[in-house]
C-alpha cells in the first residue's frame, strides 16, 4: 500500500475515535461519565476490541460512527458482541444508520451464538431525522424480541435512555443502571407536568434507585461505571453463551459434603418469628457464590444466580422477613420471569419455600394478583430444567402450590423438619372448623391454642405430605447442601418435553 493511502486512512480513523470532539468529551468526563470507546475497553479482556462500521456516515457535515460504536471482543476468553452509545455525537441519538449497526451486531450475535451487551447512552430518536430513527429503534425492537431466549441479552443503563427507546433494555434479560447518571422513562418531567401536573425531577421520574427498589424495571444498580460495566462481567460467568449451551463450570474449593449444622436451629420453634433466608443460601450454596438479581425490589422473594459444587444454579425463595415471605403481585413477577430465564438457558432451579400464602387484601385483587400469581405456576411447568424445592417451613395453600411443588412437576420436593404444609394456615383453619366451638366456650383463647396446636400436629407438618409421596424425603437441614449437591449430579441430564406448540399463551 502506497503511504498517501495508508495516511488517509489514519486521518480518517483518528477523526472517527475523536467522536463529537474534545469539548463534548471533556463535557462527558465532567459527568464523571466515560466515553463509549472508554467504557468498551473497561467492559472486555484488554486487546480484544474489534469495531464494526467506524467510518459510517463520513461526510462533510456528519460525524463518524453515527453516534454508536458496535463490534464483538471476548469477556473472560468468551466471545461477545458490544454497542456504546456515543453521547458526544448527537447526543447518542438513533438515527438509521446508527440503528442498523446495531441490528449488525444483533444478528451477528444471535448467528454465533454469543451474548450481546449494550451500553446505553441515548438522546432517543435522532429529531432531526424524523421518521426514519422510529424505523431503526423498531428494528433494534424485532431482533431483541428474536434473540429472547437464544442468546443473552444485557443492557448497561450509563446516561439517557427516555421515551420508546427504554422498549429495548425491557426486552433484554438484564437491566444494571448507574446511580445518579442513568436514567429510563417513556415520557419525561415536562410531558408528565403538561398532562398530569405532577412535578418530578429525573431522578425520581426514572432514576437507578427507583427502577431498582420501586418499579422493578432495573435488575441491578451499581454506584459508578466500573462497577456497572464489572457486573456484566460477574452475570455473565454464570450464564452460557447460548440457550444450546450449558452453563460455564467454574471448579470450586467448597468442600461438596460441608453440612451446616446452623441450619439445624435456624427455624424459630415459634411460627410467626421471621429468620433471614439469606442465611440458608449462604449456608447451601458455594462460599461467596450467590449472586442476587433485583435484590432491591420485591425483596418478599429473593432470586438470584449461584454455584453448587462449580455448576451455576438458579435460586428461587421466599424471604419470612419481609411480608413474612407472602406472594404479592411484585413477587410473582420476580419470581415467573427468573424462573423462565433460567429455563430458557439451562440453569437447573432450586427452589426454598416458606410463605404463609399470597398477601390479601383491595390492592392486590385489584391490581391483578390473580393473572400475575398465575405466571409463577405457567413458569415453573414449563420449564424443562431440573427442579428441586426444599419447604423449610411454612406451605399453605395456592402459595405452596405455585413454589415449585411435585404436582407442578418438581424433580425433587423435599422438607426440613419444620415444615408445615396445609391447605391453609393453622390460625385459620381453627377459625373456620371450630367456629361453633369457639363461639361457646367458655375460655375461647385457651380453646383456639388447643385447637391450632392439634391442626398443627395433625395437618401441619412434612409427614402427612410424606405419607403420600408427595416430598420425596424430610432431610436434616444441616444435610442440604449435600442432599442438593447430589441430586444435581443425578439429574445433570435430565431430558423433559412440553407438548409440541407455537407458543404458549402465558398470563400477564
Ligand atoms: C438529536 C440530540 C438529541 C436527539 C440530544 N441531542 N438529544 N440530537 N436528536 N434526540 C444533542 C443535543 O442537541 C446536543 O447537541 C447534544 O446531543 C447533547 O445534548 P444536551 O441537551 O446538551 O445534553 P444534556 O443537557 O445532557 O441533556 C440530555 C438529554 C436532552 C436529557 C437527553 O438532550 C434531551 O432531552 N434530548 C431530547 C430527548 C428527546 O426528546 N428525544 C426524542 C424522544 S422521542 P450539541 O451539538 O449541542 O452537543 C424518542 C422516540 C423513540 O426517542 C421511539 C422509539 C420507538
Amino acid at each position: 500500500m502506497e503511504n498517501f493511502r495508508l495516511e488517509k486512512l489514519r486521518a480518517l480513523q483518528e477523526r472517527a475515535r475523536a467522536g463529537g470532539g474534545q469539548e463534548r468529551v471533556n463535557r462527558q468526563h465532567a459527568q464523571g461519565k466515560m466515553t463509549a470507546r472508554e467504557r468498551l475497553a473497561k467492559l472486555l479482556d484488554p486487546d480484544t476490541f474489534s469495531e464494526l462500521q467506524p467510518l459510517s456516515v463520513l461526510h462533510e457535515d456528519s460525524i463518524a460512527g453515527d453516534g454508536v460504536v458496535t463490534g464483538y471482543g471476548e469477556l473472560d476468553g468468551r466471545a461477545v458482541f458490544v454497542y456504546a452509545q456515543d453521547f458526544t455525537v448527537y447526543g447518542g441519538s438513533v438515527s438509521l444508520t446508527h440503528a442498523r449497526k446495531i441490528t449488525q451486531v444483533q444478528e451477528m450475535a444471535l448467528r454465533n451464538g454469543a451474548p450481546i451487551i449494550g451500553l446505553v447512552d441515548s438522546g432517543g430518536a435522532r429529531i432531526q431525522e424524523g421518521i426514519l430513527a422510529l424505523q431503526g429503534y423498531g428494528e433494534i425492537f424485532r431482533l431483541n424480541a428474536m434473540a429472547s431466549g437464544v442468546i443473552p441479552q444485557i443492557s448497561v443503563i450509563l446516561g439517557p435512555c427516555a421515551g420508546g427507546a427504554s422498549y429495548s433494555p425491557a426486552l433484554t434479560d438484564f437491566i444494571i443502571m448507574t446511580d445518579k447518571s442513568s436514567m429510563m422513562y417513556i415520557t419525561g418531567p415536562d410531558v408528565v407536568q403538561s398532562v398530569t401536573g405532577e412535578e418530578v425531577d429525573h431522578e425520581n421520574l426514572g432514576g437507578a434507585a427507583v427502577h431498582a427498589t420501586v418499579s422493578g424495571v432495573a435488575h441491578f444498580v451499581a454506584p459508578d461505571e466500573n462497577i456497572s460495566l464489572s457486573l456484566v462481567r460477574q452475570l455473565l460467568s454464570y450464564l452460557p453463551s447460548n440457550n444450546v449451551e450449558s452453563p460455564p463450570y467454574l471448579p470450586s474449593s467448597d468442600d461438596p459434603q460441608r453440612t451446616a449444622e446452623v441450619l439445624n436451629t435456624l427455624v424459630p420453634e415459634d411460627p410467626n418469628t421471621p429468620y433471614d433466608m439469606h442465611e440458608v443460601l449462604a449456608h447451601v450454596v458455594d462460599r461467596s457464590s450467590f449472586f442476587e438479581v433485583q435484590a432491591g425490589w420485591a425483596q418478599n422473594a429473593i432470586v438470584g444466580f449461584a454455584r453448587m459444587d462449580g455448576q451455576p444454579v438458579g435460586l428461587v425463595c421466599q424471604q419470612p422477613l419481609m411480608m413474612a415471605g407472602a406472594i404479592d403481585i411484585n413477587a410473582s413477577d420476580k419470581i415467573s420471569r427468573f424462573v423462565r430465564f433460567c429455563d430458557a438457558f439451562n440453569l437447573p432451579l432450586i427452589t426454598f419455600v416458606d410463605s404463609p400464602g399470597f398477601l390479601p387484601g383491595v390492592a392486590q385483587e385489584h391490581g391483578g394478583i390473580i393473572r400475575h400469581g398465575a405466571k409463577i405456576i405457567y413458569a415453573y411447568v414449563e420449564a424443562t430444567v431440573p427442579k428441586i424445592s426444599v419447604v423449610t417451613r411454612k406451605g399453605y395453600g395456592g402459595a405452596y402450590i405455585v413454589m415449585g411443588s411435585k404436582s407442578l412437576g418438581a424433580d425433587l420436593h423435599l422438607g426440613w423438619p419444620s415444615a408445615e404444609i396445609a391447605v391453609m394456615g393453622p390460625e385459620g383453619a381453627t377459625k373456620i372448623l371450630h367456629r361453633r366451638e369457639l363461639a361457646e366456650a367458655e375460655d375461647p383463647d385457651a380453646l383456639r391454642r388447643t385447637l391450632t396446636d392439634a391442626y398443627r400436629e395433625t395437618h401441619a407438618n412434612p409427614y402427612r405430605p410424606s405419607e403420600y409421596g408427595i416430598l420425596d424425603n424430610v432431610i436434616e437441614p444441616a444435610q442440604t447442601r449435600p442432599v442438593l449437591i447430589r441430586a444435581l449430579r443425578a439429574l445433570r441430564e435430565q431430558v423433559r418435553h412440553i407438548p409440541p406448540k407455537k407458543h404458549g399463551v402465558m398470563p400477564a
